[in-house]
């Protein structure tokens, strides 16, 4: 039990249990021990190279703390909960194991930068991971879309139908964003990379320190220029949290298009009984459970941020103990959207598609009115007449229970001379879509080409993956 304190000289009595209690950071900052370990190895390297500490401790130093980290590892070594955080649990028990030369660990250094490093190092880390996990899920949606290209369906604006899409275009948009989502990490992870050590409590140190090669054995870029804000930035956790944010707004957006599709209303999609509940009392209900969690989920993130970005308004610089208060912000995101990004392409990877149900929902709704009225452009109409007849035309469907394939063409002459058979195929739902050549639209051709071009930035992404 570490009941004494490292700071205990000062003091004149010890502290009461509710305060150490209230002060304890440990049983949530545990999940540091790797990042405070492997930044205490570099640490005491630099130290010896420096002539700051000699040989000998530095390998006691270092052998201690292996073996720490494999004790952690393998449940050996148990957290202290009484201990006041991660840092003064590891460096109390490396002096435990190998006495004096544990106490020389922390020469040049504070617990201000030990913990800016840790975070950062563990943010950076997390991030990379989710990176991984975005590559993954896009891969599911364009492998998906390229089952799809032909896949006619209704696309929405006002949740009212509007134009026929495919599903490929149509899931491929997710896919987009979720690109952009991968490029602000990676964005971000160039901003973070580099090293706060050596900031010292807030001013360096006079030791002669070398935070340059302690930046490059912890593969960081550079070394932080300004020591108060190496200790007081934070920034790096902020930017990741808007990064997972905005990850998780568009991960609810398309769980919110699985909730509708799964309903008899729509009756798009159907997923698999692996991802799907039931309910306890209606025995006919297949609830799309893991896409409401995956929307649920976005507010606590959206939360975690608001923690995050309130939490560092008002702080003077450089450190202040409200900054302990970040870890479960970040852990809670991080988690949280890493589980929705995995499970949720899962989800999407299993679930079936009603290709019919989305076709007649297509051929239901007119969606096709646009197409009438450029047919009629195309004869040399000005659009906003073509516009007035096609609405002319949808009114007289409506009440006579037609839509624009059945109506005869002695019909369509009495709203317009112009008429011919050519209009039979310029309605086909399929050749709508597949006009809609330019770039971006959802012809097949087209949707082929961005389906390839997402192929071609995951295999470069995959490549730029910081492990
Ligand atoms: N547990 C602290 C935190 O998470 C570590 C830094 C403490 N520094 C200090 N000067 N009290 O922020």
């Amino acid at each position: 039990m570490q009941t004494k304190k490292m700071w205990e000289g000062r003091f004149k009595k010890e502290l009461s249990a509710s305060v150490n209690d209230f002060n304890s950071s440990i049983s949530f900052d545990n999940r540091l021990y790797k990042e405070d370990i492997t930044g205490s190895m570099a640490h005491a390297a630099m130290l010896c190279r420096q002539g700051i500490i000699s040989k000998e401790d530095c390998s006691a130093i270092l052998k201690g703390l292996a073996e720490i980290m494999e004790d952690i590892e393998t449940g050996k070594l148990e957290f202290d909960m009484n201990a006041e955080d991660i840092h003064m649990f590891i460096e109390a028990e490396l002096t435990d194991r190998i006495g004096d030369a544990g106490k020389r660990l922390h020469t040049a250094r504070s617990r201000n930068d030990q913990v800016a490093l840790d975070c950062r190092m563990y943010v950076i880390k997390t991030m990379g991971d989710i990176k991984s996990s975005l590559l993954k899920l896009i891969k599911i949606i364009s492998d998906k879309a390229s089952l799809h290209l032909e896949t006619v369906m209704p696309g929405y604006t006002h949740l009212q139908r509007a134009q026929p899409v495919t599903l490929a275009h149509y899931i491929m948009a997710y896919a987009q964003m979720f690109m952009r989502d991968v490029t602000r990490i990676e964005d971000a992870l160039e901003r973070m990379n580099y090293l706060p050590l050596g900031s010292g409590a807030l001013a360096t140190t006079t030791y002669p320190i070398d935070r340059e090669s302690v930046a490059k054995s912890l593969g960081f870029d550079g070394v932080m220029q300004n020591s108060i804000d190496g200790v007081s930035d934070r920034d790096f956790a902020i930017e990741s949290v808007s990064d997972l944010s905005m990850i998780m707004m568009h991960l609810s957006r398309f769980s919110e298009e699985i909730i509708l599709w799964c309903s008899s209303e729509f009756g798009f999609i159907e997923l698999d009984d692996a991802y799907s509940t039931g309910s306890s009392i209606m025995p006919q209900k297949k609830n799309p459970d893991i896409a409401e969690l995956v929307r649920g989920k976005c507010a606590r993130v959206y939360g975690s941020l608001m923690t995050l970005l309130t939490l560092m308004k008002g702080l003077p610089l450089a450190y202040n103990k409200d900054m302990q208060e970040d870890k479960e912000a970040i852990f809670d995101a991080v988690d949280n959207t890493k589980l929705c990004i995995d499970i949720f392409g899962e989800m999407l990877e299993t679930s079936k598609v009603n290709v019919g149900v989305m076709r007649n929902a297509a051929a239901k709704g007119f969606i096709n009115a646009t197409d009438c009225a450029d047919y009629l452009v195309k004869k040399g109409l000005p659009f906003r007449d073509a516009y007035k007849i096609t609405g002319k035309i949808i009114a007289y469907c409506i009440d006579n229970g037609k839509t624009l394939e059945t109506m005869s063409m002695d019909e369509y002459r009495e709203f317009c001379p112009e008429f011919e058979d050519g209009i039979y195929p310029a309605i086909d739902l399929i050749n709508c879509v597949n006009g809609r050549k330019v770039t971006g639209g959802p012809a097949a051709v087209r949707v082929s080409e961005q389906i390839a071009l997402c192929r071609d930035f995951l295999d470069k992404h995959a490549a730029k993956h910081i492990d």
